[in-house]
C-alpha cells in the first residue's frame, strides 16, 4: 500500500514538472540564451545543474554560467576514454571561469565486468556492445549525475541532426524524468563559433582540426569537407545509431 501510494505520488510529480517545462518553454522559447539561463536557474536553484562535453557549445554556455549565474553546478562525465585535449580544456575552463567542474566517473565494477566479458574496445564489435559501453560509461553515469535534480542543461542543438530537430528549448526528459533546458536549441553552428571567437572563450584543440563533435577518442574521428558534422562520431555506424542515449527522445 505504503509501495502503490509513493508510485502514485511520483507519476503526479513527473505530469506537474512535465507542465512546467512546456509553461516555462512556452515563455522562454524566443529569449536569448542568457535569458533561458537566468530564468532557469532562477527558478531552479540548486536543483539544476549543466553537462559539459567540453565542446565549443558546451564552452559557450559555460562562459554564460560564469557571466549570468555563476552558482550553477556543472558536470561532465569522464568515460575513460576521452582525449587527452579534454582533460586540458578542463583545466583551463576551471582556471579562466573559477569553476570547479565536477568530473564524474564510471563505476569500477561495470566497466571492469564489461572488459572482461567484451574486450578493451569492445565497441567495434558490434551495435550491441556499443551500446552496452555508452551505457556503463555515459548513461548510467548521467542518471547518477542527474539523480536529486529537477533540470539539466545541454549544449544541444537542433541543426546537429535529424533526431535533434525537434527538441525545444526547454522540454520534458522522458527517459530521466527530468526537465531539459537547451538554451542554443536554435543556434547554427557559425552562430556558436562567431561568439567563441567574439569573447575569446577557450575552446577545444580539435575543433581545429576537423572535428566538429568531440566524444571518446576511439569513437570520433576527423571530418572531410562536406560531410555531415556528426559523420566523425560512431562512423563504422549506420547513421541511424548516432546518438549514445545521453538523448534518446524515449525508452
Ligand atoms: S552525444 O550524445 O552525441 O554524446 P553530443 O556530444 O552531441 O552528445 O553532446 C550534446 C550535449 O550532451 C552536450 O552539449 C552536453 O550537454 C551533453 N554531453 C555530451 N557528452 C557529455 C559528457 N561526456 N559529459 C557531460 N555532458 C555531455
Ligand atoms: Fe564507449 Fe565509445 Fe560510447 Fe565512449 S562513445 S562510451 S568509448 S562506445
Amino acid at each position: 500500500m505504503h509501495k502503490f501510494r509513493i508510485v502514485i505520488f511520483a507519476a503526479n510529480k513527473s505530469e506537474k514538472m512535465k507542465e512546467l517545462a512546456a509553461e516555462l518553454n512556452k515563455q522562454l522559447n524566443h529569449a536569448s540564451a542568457e535569458e533561458i539561463l537566468k530564468a532557469v536557474t532562477e527558478r531552479f536553484g540548486n536543483k539544476i545543474a549543466f553537462a559539459t562535453s567540453l565542446g565549443y557549445e558546451d564552452q559557450v554556455i559555460t562562459h554564460m554560467i560564469a557571466a549570468v549565474c555563476p552558482q550553477t553546478g556543472i558536470f561532465t562525465l569522464d568515460t575513460g576514454r576521452l582525449f587527452p585535449e579534454t582533460y586540458e580544456l578542463i583545466d583551463k575552463t576551471n582556471a579562466r571561469y573559477k569553476t570547479n567542474i565536477k568530473v564524474m566517473f564510471p563505476e569500477r565494477t561495470e566497466v571492469e565486468e564489461m572488459v572482461s566479458a567484451h574486450g578493451i574496445n569492445l565497441f567495434y564489435d558490434s551495435i550491441t556492445n556499443r551500446k552496452l559501453c555508452c551505457n556503463v560509461r555515459k548513461t548510467n553515469v548521467l542518471k547518477r549525475a542527474l539523480s536529486g535534480l529537477e533540470a539539466w542543461i545541454t549544449g544541444l542543438r537542433s541543426s546537429q541532426s535529424v533526431t535533434r530537430n525537434n527538441m525545444q528549448a526547454i522540454e520534458w526528459d522522458e527517459v530521466n524524468s527530468i526537465v531539459k533546458v537547451n538554451p542554443l536549441i536554435n543556434w547554427s553552428e557559425k552562430d556558436v563559433i562567431s561568439y567563441i571567437k567574439d569573447k575569446n572563450v577557450p575552446y577545444h584543440a580539435l575543433h581545429d582540426k576537423g572535428f566538429p563533435s568531440i566524444g571518446c577518442q576511439p569513437c570520433t574521428r576527423a571530418i572531410e569537407i562536406g560531410e555531415d558534422i556528426r559523420a566523425g562520431r560512431w562512423w563504422w555506424e549506420l547513421p541511424e545509431q548516432k546518438e549514445c542515449g545521453l538523448h534518446k527522445a524515449s525508452n
